[in-house]
């Protein structure tokens, strides 16, 4: 065991003994280095001001660069990797990075308190050498927020400095690579005492279930993008928490003709690619899940094992029948999703068990699939209302349907009611009708300042005609529908 956290702080090792594993990435530079040039804004990983980049090794080879909020990672995630903040940007000479050149030439900065945050998000796709369009930098900049300069001039600075990516060279990815191998932080399991709290890495789901066993108490530990804010908004104390981050089987995805396999570890970041060639639907859900900065860190399985009624990931894996697998010392067994949700934030996962993978089945190439989220803002907001949709239609009735939502009830759920009304019945206005009814009938939602339980209702019903309108059964069906709705709106 070994229980000094390494890390590079820029080119700097640093081997750190009696860390308090709760002590956030931001306490640690701006109280213990000095480097106050990270900002707290909200410290709820919302507004981007303490975004800092983190560089790991990707298991190619190469080096996979990462923006993250340090307001909300804990100190131990360091491990292993390198932690650049804004400070680290200059050249050996104080010349200004390119980015930070390209916002003062674009004049995007005008109070400087999210200016560290925007920074090390463009120069987080800088190191990385893409280079994105427009939308693709709107979206890394998207967990950055400004409240006084205006997103253009500071898009404006992107592009500029965008244009022409550093490449890290091969000298240059060679000896980071070989910096962080010296580090040798892959030997041992982190186990971590500092401020009367402990946290372990396990590295294997044998090591993880054997100390789950032992430790009932024990917090499993994902990204820690929602438990960062039981520390940091809640101020609980977390006297255990045990990582899956570093968990051999958790962290892998596999792909067969039937299945793609997600691990309980795995991150939106790391998933992303792999989803969204499952169907077109769904890369424009994951894009709107948090920030990048979020969805570098959060896990999927944390998703579903927070059993928010307002996660993003329930619906759809609802509509698309994923079975979950779940792991203890015991073994594994597998629950379908539609079985994991008991009852408000609780779960099927028993004492010592840990959701280990999820099993997505391949879409039918017939099966029509939508997924909806509305919520107040576009970028980095929570659900008023999330919902999935999965029908197969055989000669111009509902062969079988599937319908999720999540915010519309105490845990996300399937629409049953509706899903029978519409099973083998014509897909068209009329059968359409039944189903909205039944939804309404079926959920009684609450207010709260996200939504109004009468607005949560409208719009579960509306998504489902919205659906319709974008899946009709053939052009006569679209015609009808619209003709249909124009009179109802006449009427
Ligand atoms: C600014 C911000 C924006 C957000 N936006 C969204 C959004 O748009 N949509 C959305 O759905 N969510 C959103 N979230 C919530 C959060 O990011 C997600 O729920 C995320 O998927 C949680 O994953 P995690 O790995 O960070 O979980 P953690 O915080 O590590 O853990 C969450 C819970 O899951 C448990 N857990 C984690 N992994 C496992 C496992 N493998 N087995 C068993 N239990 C486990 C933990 O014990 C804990 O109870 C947002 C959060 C923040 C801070
Ligand atoms: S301080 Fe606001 S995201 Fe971290
Ligand atoms: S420059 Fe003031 S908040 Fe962005």
């Amino acid at each position: 065991m070994r229980a000094t956290i390494r890390f590079l702080l820029g080119a700097h090792a640093r081997e750190l003994p009696d860390v308090d594993p709760t002590r956030t990435v931001l306490q640690y530079l701006r109280e213990d280095e000095a480097l106050c040039g990270t900002k707290e804004g909200c410290a709820e990983g919302d507004c981007g001001a303490c975004t800092v980049t983190l560089a790991e090794r990707d298991g190619r080879g190469g080096i996979r660069y990462r923006a993250v909020n340090s307001c909300i990672m804990f100190m131990p995630a360091l491990d292993g990797r390198q932690l650049l903040a804004v400070e680290h940007l200059a050249d050996d000479c104080g010349g200004l990075h390119p980015v930070q050149q390209a916002m003062v030439d674009h004049h995007a900065s005008q109070c400087g308190f999210c200016t560290p945050g925007f920074v090390m998000s463009l120069a987080t796709l800088y190191m990385a050498g893409d280079n994105p369009g427009r939308d693709d930098t709107a979206d890394a900049l998207a967990g950055n927020l400004c409240r006084c300069t205006g997103y253009r001039p500071i898009l404006d600075a992107a592009r500029a400095a965008l244009a022409q990516p550093a490449r890290s060279g091969d000298e240059a990815t060679i000896s980071l690579r070989a910096r962080l191998d010296a580090l040798d932080t892959d030997s041992e399991t982190l186990a971590v005492e500092g401020a009367g709290r402990r946290y372990v890495a396990p590295r294997s789901l044998a090591e993880l279930t054997a100390i789950l066993t032992r430790e009932p108490s024990a917090l499993i530990l994902g990204g820690g993008t929602d438990i960062g804010l039981w520390v940091t908004k809640q101020h609980r104390d977390l006297p255990l928490t045990v990582a899956t981050e570093r968990v051999a089987e958790l962290r892998q995805v596999t792909d067969t003709d039937t299945h793609v396999t997600i691990g309980g570890a795995v991150t939106y970041a790391d998933a992303t690619a792999r989803l969204a060639a499952l169907h077109p639907a769904i890369g424009p859900l994951i894009r709107r899940i948090g920030s990048r900065q979020i969805r570098e860190r959060g896990t999927i399985g944390g998703n579903l094992a927070n059993a928010s009624p307002i996660g993003d990931m329930p619906p759809l894996l609802l509509a698309l029948d994923a079975v979950l697998i779940l792991a203890s010392a015991d073994g594994l067994r597998r629950v379908p999703v539609t079985e994991f949700f008991r009852s408000y934030r609780t779960t099927a996962l028993g004492p010592g068990e840990v959701l280990a993978a999820i099993e997505i089945p391949r879409p039918a190439a017939e099966l029509r699939l939508g997924v909806y989220k509305v919520s107040k803002r576009f970028d980095q907001d929570i659900s008023g209302v999330c919902a999935a949709f999965a029908v197969t239609l055989a000669e111009g009735r509902v062969q079988s349907a599937r319908i999720a939502f999540g915010g519309i009830a105490a845990t996300p759920a399937r629409a049953h009611a509706a899903e029978a009304a519409l099973n083998g019945a014509p897909w068209s206005a009329e059968g359409l009708r039944a189903a909205m009814d039944a939804i309404d009938d079926g959920f009684t939602p609450i207010s709260d300042m996200r939504a109004s339980a009468g607005y949560r209702k409208l719009v579960a019903r509306n998504l489902l005609l919205k659906f319709h309108l974008e899946n009709p059964a053939d052009l006569a069906d679209a015609i009808a529908l619209r003709l249909d709705l124009a009179e109802g709106m006449r009427a």
